[in-house]
């Protein structure tokens, strides 16, 4: 399984793909400096560094594992109490037999370390109310309320510090389906008495937020989750508070109300070009959070480490999700998959550590480039067949560039292509990376540029212009909790328009192919800015397809207005998501 990172995830027709950005864009300097002074605290340099992180979902909702009286539960398994509308009562009574007795802190330690991560972030009380330490405020926790009665936070946290990994908590504030007064928790308490939020956020949620953020020694950053209807003076009161206790530990953004030092994008959101700021994308090992028996897609290597490479190079941080299962175990599958990658992380450091975004802003058809001490790095996933790697818009020459590893390379420049003799068979399986030493400030025109080789360059939507129609982004659940996301222009009439600026190294014929939607019989029309034209009808259906326009002549080399229009049919149901172009060789 092979994710590509310039694909959002439901596009999956045309393989090899890219993303693109329309504007010319400068280079944003790599994280570290090494001439200016550091400044930054250890939970800064951790974050804005490593770039690679553990999320680690564990509660008493890991003792069900996706199954309630004998019903499978599919997607977000740390829901299962919602999922399958469990009272809160007869949900508490699980405690009692939730003994994760083989919960190694030392050794999940050890897996991130090996994975090449370097902090891990894990849920200390979820929206169940289940509280994974030892609390004075609210006995439903691992310690009071349950056989093992050991403070795992504690015992993580300890096993951090230990090995110079940083801790961070996740803890959800708003949402307490236990505790009464908490969102989408009981109304009333044990006596029938009506218990408000504002109860429940100063009986149970702040002095656990205390708890942890005095309770663990120093705290990497706390990770507040789904704050709904949070007013903006209780996310103040929770950044105060971590604040006065830890000074320099890092608020994410789902602390609500356009708070906390850093964002947290959508669940498994990549973003399609870079992003500023301190943000992180996460995502997670199986489809659901916490750990489900039921549920096989576990992420391959080849995956995670695509996605890593993609929002490293997108300018952020990953954080990546593995579930232990009742007794506290990681999964088998989770563990090779994540000593696999960690393998090519350790061959790749520089990739990861201390690295910065593309100067591309976007991904490139066959992989992604980072920057790191103004080296440019190029993570090459489908390597090419013919011994020529196609680097468009590079505007510096080239004074060095190897295999990272490996042997040297030639370069030469073709107009505004640069062109890098590779070997013929692939020098890593996962994905080998180029180095490239340049003359200068780093320059790039990053144009979208169709890849001269065999690949199938995919634009969507978001690098088009458009005028007279609507760009939308539409984001669903595949499972409960399986986020997609696919933008797409919709409102299309006879006036509207929809066009790519895309560079052409050769002139020629090209493939051109639509990813659409719509309801029944449609004619389209795509033009090029020289006057060649092709058109087509299809039948087309609610869900996106990917349909075939065929040859389109592009007379010469450079830069070209493609125009994409419905020229007849049922307008209203149109969706376009994105168009592919693939050189078609003649010789
Ligand atoms: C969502 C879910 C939650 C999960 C989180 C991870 O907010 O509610 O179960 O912990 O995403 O980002």
């Amino acid at each position: 399984m092979r994710r590509k990172a310039n694909l959002y995830r439901s596009t999956t027709a045309l393989g090899v793909a890219l993303m693109m950005l329309m504007a010319l864009s400068s280079c944003r300097p790599s994280a570290t400096s090494t001439e200016e002074p550091d400044n930054r605290s250890n939970q800064e340099i951790l974050f804005d560094d490593g770039n690679f992180a553990m999320f680690i979902h564990f509660g008493l909702y890991s003792k069900m594992e996706g199954e309630w009286k004998g019903k499978r539960y599919y997607g977000n398994a740390e829901w299962i109490k919602h999922q399958a509308e469990i009272p809160a009562d007869e949900y508490m009574k699980e405690a009692a037999s939730f003994n994760p007795d083989e919960f190694d802190a030392e050794a999940i330690v050890k897996l991130a370390r090996d994975a090449g991560m370097r902090y891990i972030v894990i849920t200390s009380k979820h929206h169940e109310g289940f509280a994974m330490f030892d609390s004075d405020f609210c006995d439903f926790n691992i310690c009071d309320a349950t056989p093992l009665k050991r403070d795992l936070m504690k015992e993580l946290a300890d096993a951090c510090h230990r090995n110079g990994l940083g801790i961070g908590f996740y803890y959800s504030q708003w949402q307490d389906w236990t505790a009464p007064g908490g969102a989408r928790g009981p109304e009333t308490d044990a006596e029938g008495r009506k218990v408000t939020f504002e109860e429940y956020f100063r009986n149970k949620c702040i002095p656990q937020v205390n708890e942890l953020t005095t309770k663990y020694g120093e705290i990497q950053l706390i990770w507040f989750d789904t704050p709904g209807e949070l007013s903006k003076e209780a996310s103040e009161e929770l950044v105060a508070l971590v604040r006065k206790n830890q000074p320099h530990a890092l608020v994410s953004s789902r602390v609500g109300n356009g708070m906390g030092d850093y964002d947290t994008l959508n669940d498994m959101q990549v973003p399609l070009v870079n992003h500023e700021g301190r943000w992180e994308g996460i995502d997670v090992m199986q489809v659901g959070w916490g750990f489900s028996k039921f549920d096989n897609e576990w992420k391959t290597p080849d995956y995670i480490v695509h996605e890593l490479v993609s929002v490293v190079a997108r300018g952020g941080n990953f954080l990546f999700n593995i579930g232990p299962d009742s007794k506290g175990r990681i999964p088998e599958q989770a563990a090779a998959s994540l000593r696999e990658t960690g393998k090519w992380v350790k061959k790749y450091p520089q990739v990861v550590y201390g690295a910065g975004a593309s100067p591309w802003e976007h991904a490139l058809p066959w992989g992604d480039v980072v920057t790191n001490k103004g080296k440019l790095y190029l993570v090459v996933f489908d390597w090419p067949q013919d011994g020529k790697l196609w680097l468009p818009g590079l505007q510096n020459d080239v004074t060095a560039a190897k295999i990272v590893d490996g042997k040297k390379l030639a370069t030469r420049k073709e107009g505004t292509w640069t062109c890098i003799e590779v070997p013929y068979g692939r020098p890593d399986q996962l994905a080998s990376v180029v180095e490239l030493t340049i003359d200068g400030e780093i320059a790039v025109d990053s144009t979208p540029a169709v890849d001269p080789n065999e690949n199938a360059t995919i634009l969507p939507i978001e690098f088009a212009t458009t005028e007279k129609c609507k760009v939308a982004s539409n984001e669903w659940m595949e499972k409960f909790g399986e986020w997609k996301f696919k933008a797409s222009v919709s409102g299309i009439t006879a006036e509207s328009k929809v066009e790519w600026v895309v560079d052409f190294k050769e002139p020629g014929y090209y493939d051109v192919a639509i990813e659409c939607r719509g309801d029944g019989t449609t004619d389209w029309m795509m033009c090029a800015d020289e006057g060649n034209t092709i058109v087509d009808r299809y039948n087309l259906h609610s869900q996106y397809a990917w349909h075939r326009m065929g040859w389109l002549k592009i007379d010469g080399a450079g830069k070209h207005k493609l125009s994409l229009s419905v020229t007849d049919g049922n307008w209203e149901q149109v969706g376009i998501g994105s168009i592919s172009i693939t050189p078609v060789k003649l010789q």
